[in-house]
């Protein structure tokens, strides 16, 4: 099976885990990235079942509405029964790592808000241990050679996301080399240096579910 196949089977088995276990007429909060897209694609068979949308990005929020969805502002949400994403390393704990598509200071801020955060990707970015994919961390503009000084003191190697703005107007540093060996003490010290938005470390609030799409399969794994 090719990646792109293994992705489409990872997002047809969130469409059933979605109509299975999401009351009809909730609002469903949905993420950012290619599996993402192949979600939101698929959610057009369950359309009748979902209220609403809630997005991560810009770019979701444009293909959610390309298919008629309704897309809320999160502010104007006070229940989100679900958040349907992908990642670029999960471990078998299920902390994450994520923000290749540069969206995951909207998408933390989705996950916070939602019940069960449901993890759609494929074999490949199942790990022993996060890092090998650089680090993304969203920061503002003023403070990116500060913050960069500081994550060489903590041992990694930051390279600027070349002309990449986030949704939120600001910069990307993608961070190499980073020993992960603990991500919820990684995530809560590098959100402590002043000047980063967030950092793609989902360990703190990780996922619930996690839909891995393998050439034997869908595997469900639950936290
Ligand atoms: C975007 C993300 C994505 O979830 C992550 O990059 C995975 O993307 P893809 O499904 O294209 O591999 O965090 O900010």
């Amino acid at each position: 099976m090719t990646q792109d196949e293994l992705k489409q089977a990872v997002a047809q088995a969130a469409i059933r885990y979605v109509a299975e276990n999401v009351p009809a007429g909730s609002i469903v909060g949905v993420g950012t990235g290619s599996t993402a897209n192949c979600f939101i694609d698929a959610l057009v068979q369950i359309k009748d079942r979902v209220g609403a949308t809630v997005a991560s990005s810009e770019a979701t929020k444009k293909r959610l509405e390309g298919h008629g969805f309704m897309v809320l502002d999160l502010n104007a949400v006070t229940s989100l029964p679900v958040y349907v994403d992908g990642a670029d390393e999960i471990t078998h704990s299920l902390e994450m790592l994520k923000g290749g598509g540069g969206a995951l200071t909207r998408e933390k801020i989705v996950a916070a808000v939602a019940d069960r955060f449901v993890c759609v990707c494929d074999a490949s970015k199942l790990v022993a241990t996060l890092g090998t994919f650089p680090l993304p961390i969203e920061v503002i503009p003023m403070a990116q050679a500060y913050v960069a000084r500081e994550i060489v003191k903590l041992g990694g190697q930051p390279k600027f996301r070349d002309g990449f703005i986030t949704d939120n107007g600001n910069v990307i540093l993608d961070v190499h080399g980073l020993a992960i060996d603990a991500p919820v003490a990684m995530e809560a010290t590098l959100n402590a240096i002043v000047g980063v938005v967030t950092n793609g470390l989902f360990a703190r609030r990780g996922a619930d579910v996690l839909l891995l799409g393998t050439p034997a399969g869908v595997r469900q794994m639950v936290c």
